[in-house]
């Protein structure tokens, strides 16, 4: 999710490629960088934080010129650092590339550059293209960026922008996987990651397509298909505002990023699921000491705190490793037993929650491993672990967490099936199966986005003003309750409580009347049958009851006054599935009220105090 910004034109390309950038700030960045073409060359300047420290250096060290290309970065190889920062240039400094998304086959691009000689400056996957493209190059910049996309077999889902110091009137680009923009304007023109960057200078733009290549000079742009054969270039005029592009044209940051998931869950898998086994060479995890693991502590708060009771039963049924999850502000003063033989796993979209930040500490204190699920790279709480999974779903502006929990699931899935197979709890047959079905989400997500849930709409709708909700789940899906019911209750204000379907009968079915509903978690798994038993309890009492049923479910069908179906999947896979409709129900309720949606009241996305 980082932001690019190119151009070619008659102004000063510095004032332009920072002012597109402070657009793409939503995108969230942890460094930024330019490269300018003038008379005495490329001239790179970086800088790590937040744009504004670039936009000082740029004052204390003008870089004059009229074309060039800028790039704020979400780290996702690489800490964030100023050697890490875009642009990275060639060893000759000829070239000067930015780029969008994961190389996912860097590491033998890296090796098979550094057995030539090649020197690198930087940690990131990003550097290897700009070594190739100098490599490759021989008078014409378009058929050197294309051959060096041949040579590297380049997997992934990826955005190039290209400039070389012999082409003073011209960028290259290409699309493949991540989004990219061209803008049209009248002797000067852009490309962009996203329209949000151009909408000041023009609203005349060309949305790359798939694999498609650009050459973008000051008097226009051409594009080609994969095979560098020139094609049509169909321009359009975008009627998108600012705010409006900022939200890729969905209402709420809440909805984009709900929409995001398939995406971002596809980048967690990048590079980690390579054929049938699960890879995490990423994190330098120490076998040895894997194996001394006796126990395992996961600590989180909130949404985090729900992936990570998933976790739980995904650690035992993987590695039969006791386990269990703690609310960090609990854990803190539960005074846990905690030694050299456990692992401790901190989990934080943000990374700089107070409470797990101290949790950890605690653990850390007390001679605990301790590896992290993260969404921010370079956050504090990697800072203090041992190794961090980072999901990969890009800035998650709404303060209802949503995308970062699915990959914050998948993050889990693979660590517990990644050690079960280090400490032999888990067959190869078990992981090559579990490896086909995470493949599947990414597809499994759209299809219910696709879907439009119609049973979540009419639902909101209906109950939009009753005072109560009830979730209930079984095993991998009593979290899911609980994170339905606060996805509910933190954006619309109404009560919803989660709890586990087993214990309905031990109380909660007092409150069941025909006045609210109850949201049933019921997806094909060994526990379906007694969900079954819940729903039918239910609605002997008049209860009206939201059924989660996996597709084709008939049982479920005939008993549900609402049913939502969500594709077939292995059981401890389903959380991620039967999550979706849970977010969406929250945030029609939400939006049918009136509510902030991305900003509800008391809350905030971080909770960096105690
Ligand atoms: C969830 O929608 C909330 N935004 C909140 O519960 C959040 O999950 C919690 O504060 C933990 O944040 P973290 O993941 O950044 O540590």
């Amino acid at each position: 999710m980082c932001g690019i910004v190119g151009y070619v034109g008659y102004r000063e390309a510095t004032k332009v490629l920072i002012d597109g950038l402070s657009r793409l700030e939503y995108r969230g960045y942890d460094s930024a960088g330019v490269a300018v073409l003038n008379g005495s060359g490329l001239k790179v300047e970086r800088a790590v934080g937040r744009l504004n420290n670039l936009a000082i250096k740029l004052k204390e060290h003008p870089l004059t010129g009229t074309l060039g290309i800028g790039h704020t970065r979400w780290a996702t190889h690489g800490v964030p650092s100023e050697r890490n920062a875009h642009p990275h240039s060639s060893q000759d400094g000829s070239v000067s590339l930015i780029h969008n998304g994961i190389i996912e086959n860097y590491r033998e691009l890296k090796a098979e550059l550094q057995a030539k000689g090649v020197e690198f400056k930087s940690e990131t996957d990003t550097e290897c293209m700009a070594h190739l493209v100098a490599d490759c190059y021989s008078g014409d910049l378009l058929k050197a960026l294309h051959a060096a996309l041949t040579r590297a077999h380049l997997r992934g889902g990826n955005a190039l922008v290209v400039a070389h110091k012999n082409h003073p009137d011209q960028v290259v680009c290409v699309r493949r996987g991540s989004p990219l923009v061209i803008g049209i304007g009248k002797d000067e023109n852009f490309v962009a990651s996203d329209v949000t960057a151009l909408l000041p200078y023009t609203r005349r733009v060309i949305f790359l397509g798939e694999g498609e290549l650009a050459s973008v000079s000051r008097s226009g742009a051409k594009v080609y298909d994969e095979n560098l054969k020139e094609i049509p270039a169909h321009v359009e005029t975008t009627d998108l505002s600012i705010e409006a592009a900022e939200k890729g044209g969905f209402e709420h940051f809440m909805l984009k990023e709900i929409h995001e998931q398939p995406t971002a869950i596809e980048a967690t898998l990048r590079g980690r699921v390579a054929d049938s086994h699960i890879d995490l060479r990423e994190l330098n995890l120490d076998p040895a000491r894997l194996k001394q693991v006796k126990r395992i502590q996961l600590i989180a708060c909130g949404t985090s705190l729900y992936s990570a009771m998933v976790g739980k039963y995904l650690f035992e049924h993987f590695t039969r490793i006791p386990t269990e999850t703690s609310s960090a502000s609990e854990y803190r003063y539960a005074e846990p037993v905690i030694d050299k033989d456990c692992l401790v796993i901190a989990v934080s979209q943000s990374g700089e929650t107070a409470d797990t930040l101290e949790a950890l500490r605690l653990a850390k204190a007390a001679g605990a491993q301790s590896i992290s699920i993260c969404n921010v790279m370079g956050s504090s709480i990697p800072r203090l672990c041992d190794a961090t999974l980072y999901t990969r779903a890009g800035p998650e502006i709404g303060v209802a967490s949503t995308k970062a929990y699915v990959t914050q699931l998948v993050g889990f899935i693979m660590l517990a099936a990644g050690l079960g197979r280090i400490v032999g709890a888990t067959t190869e047959a078990a992981e090559r199966t579990l490896v086909n079905g995470l493949k599947q989400l990414p597809e499994q997500v759209k299809k219910l986005l696709d879907s439009d849930i119609v049973g979540v709409k009419r639902c909101a709708k209906r109950y939009q003003s009753v005072f109560n909700f009830m979730y209930i789940g079984r095993h991998f899906n009593f979290p899911t309750a609980l994170e339905g019911a606060l996805k509910l209750k933190e954006i619309s204000y109404i009560h919803a409580e989660g709890y586990a379907g087993g214990e309905m009968k031990h109380g909660p079915l007092a409150l069941v009347e025909g006045t609210f509903p109850t949201i049933a978690i019921a997806p094909k798994g060994k526990t379906r049958e007694k969900m079954i038993s819940n729903i039918q309890e239910i609605k002997a009492r008049k209860g009206v009851v939201v059924v989660v049923a996996t597709e084709g479910d008939q049982e479920a069908r005939e008993l549900a006054d609402y049913l939502i179906e969500i594709p077939e999947c292995l059981e401890e896979l389903s959380p991620v599935l039967a999550v979706v409709p849970l977010q969406l129900l929250a945030y029609y309720t939400a939006t049918q009220l009136g509510r902030d949606v991305d900003k509800p009241r008391n809350l905030a996305k971080s909770v960096t105090v105690e």
